[in-house]
């Protein structure tokens, strides 16, 4: 995958502390989501841009941050890109070949393991950032 930002003409970049507290969760599921994140930060971030991957701990939780250099999400599409089929801008998703179903399902299981996932954007043009919590153990 990160072979793929290069070939893109993407610059990845990530913030991984060594110190981080353990979580509770599924790891197949986990990597299933994060995958899923940096795979559509590939998909809709036009080149030459930037993904950047961090995590940090909360209090009860750690966080897992995907914020790309996307043309961004208005709050309507903020608020409806986890329902099931949604695809921001439809034509150009579709040549993207997107099925509009990866963050509905991503949702779902980090609500199983008592986490989320959400996403902010501070405006067209500005990029956009997925992140979801997993419980500590
Ligand atoms: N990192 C991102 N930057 C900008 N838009 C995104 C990003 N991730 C998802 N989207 C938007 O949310 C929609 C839904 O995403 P998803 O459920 O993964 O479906 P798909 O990738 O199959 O289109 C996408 O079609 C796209 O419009
Ligand atoms: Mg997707």
């Amino acid at each position: 995958m990160v072979k793929g930002f290069k070939a893109k003409g993407l610059e990845f970049t990530s913030e991984l502390p060594s110190n981080l507290p353990p979580v509770k969760a599924d790891s197949d599921r986990a990597i299933q989501v994060l995958t899923n994140l940096l795979a559509n930060a590939l998909r809709y971030t036009p080149a030459p841009g930037a993904v950047k991957l961090k995590l940090r701990a909360t209090s009860h939780a750690v966080e897992f941050c995907v914020t790309d250099s996307c043309i961004g999400l208005n709050s309507d599409q903020q608020s409806r890109v986890f329902k099931r089929f949604y695809r921001a801008d439809k034509s150009h998703s579709r040549a993207l070949g997107g099925s509009g179903i990866g963050l509905t399902i991503a949702r779902v299981l980090l609500e199983a393991m008592d986490g989320r996932l959400d996403v902010t954007s501070p405006g067209l043009g500005l990029g956009a950032t997925f992140s979801f919590t997993l419980p500590l153990s």
